[in-house]
């Protein structure tokens, strides 16, 4: 897309973290919004920062789960601003222990982080982008992955934002494919200081307790408090909403905000599978 001013974004995952700044980022842009989320107050609280700019916003309550809400979702951006030109599907949950073994997670974990970060964006993507095609206006879709999409887990996290990482580049090909005037990114942010490890807030009652961090073996319990400190000192989310702007303003699919370490295990994993060697060890992330 060549410009953001007066052009409309819905995001999200919009109440906190990284769809929060992406929202205060795009509403700086002039960009009318649309956000929204599964915790209402915080949203709502979201929503009335922006208006207090001047810019203009709307706030939806919407569990991504949901293949209806999100329907609807796009029928409220459309039914306000008559048409939608960015979509962010950033909502995204991941459980306190993050990286069990495959064994540990409680199938309930599969699924809930399934249906959150994978079918979350899917939804997003089967709703919007049909309608974006159809208005023949510009575009652009990011989906929010992780570096864990590009890295390796047997746990339901890096699973799932594999799916979404999968998803994203056959969204990007088709579209260039179809001469579409809509592209798509896939944003995959490093270690960043958000509530992501205290998902649980959100998590809906049908999916049973959390797999138990206290029960997991002590390595992986050190490694989930290890984790939360890391978290707590990665980089700020305004920055990954800066990154995901200029990507949007240059077409580039790619948007990777993360530390140098991470970088790194990316490179050395796209060598161990050109050189058909064995995955290289490395303490986990
Ligand atoms: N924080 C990080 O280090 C990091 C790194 C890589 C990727 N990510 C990804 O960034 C995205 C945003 O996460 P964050 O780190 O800002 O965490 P966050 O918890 O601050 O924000 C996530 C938001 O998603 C919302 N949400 C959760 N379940 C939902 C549902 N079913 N429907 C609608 N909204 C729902 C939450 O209420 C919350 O506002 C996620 O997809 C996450 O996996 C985060």
């Amino acid at each position: 897309m060549k410009q953001l001013q007066g052009r409309v974004a819905v995001v999200t995952g919009a109440a906190s973290g990284i769809g929060l700044a992406m929202a205060r980022r795009f509403a700086g842009a002039g960009m009318h919004m649309v956000l929204a989320d599964i915790e209402e107050a915080p949203l709502n609280r979201a929503r009335d920062e922006i208006l207090a700019t001047g810019a203009q916003a709307m706030a939806m309550k919407v569990d991504v789960m949901s293949e209806a809400q999100v329907g609807e979702l796009a029928d409220a951006a459309y039914a306000r601003f008559g048409a939608v030109h960015v979509v962010c599907n950033n909502a995204g949950v991941a459980a306190p222990a993050l990286r069990t073994r495959a064994w540990e997670s409680t199938i309930a974990d599969w699924q809930w982080i399934h249906n959150v970060n994978f079918m979350g964006v899917l939804h997003g993507v089967r709703a919007f982008v049909p309608r974006m095609l159809a208005a023949g206006d510009e575009g652009h879709i990011v989906n929010t992955a992780s570096v864990a999409g590009l890295l390796t887990g047997a746990n339901p996290y890096h699973v799932s934002k594999h799916a979404v990482s999968c998803l994203t580049e056959g969204l990007y090909k088709d579209l260039r494919t179809l001469g579409a005037r809509v592209s798509a990114s896939v944003l995959c942010p490093g270690l960043i200081k958000t509530g992501i490890l205290d998902a649980e807030r959100n998590r809906p009652v049908e999916f049973g307790p959390a797999t138990d961090l206290g029960a997991l073996a002590p390595d992986v319990q050190a490694w989930a408090s290890g984790f939360r400190s890391a978290l707590a000192g990665g980089y700020e989310p305004s920055q990954v909403a800066d990154a995901v702007a200029q990507a949007i303003l240059e077409d580039r699919y790619y948007i990777v905000p993360a530390q140098p370490f991470l970088l790194e295990l990316i490179r050395t994993r796209m060598q161990d599978i050109i050189d058909q060697r064995n995955p290289t060890m490395a303490p986990p992330v």
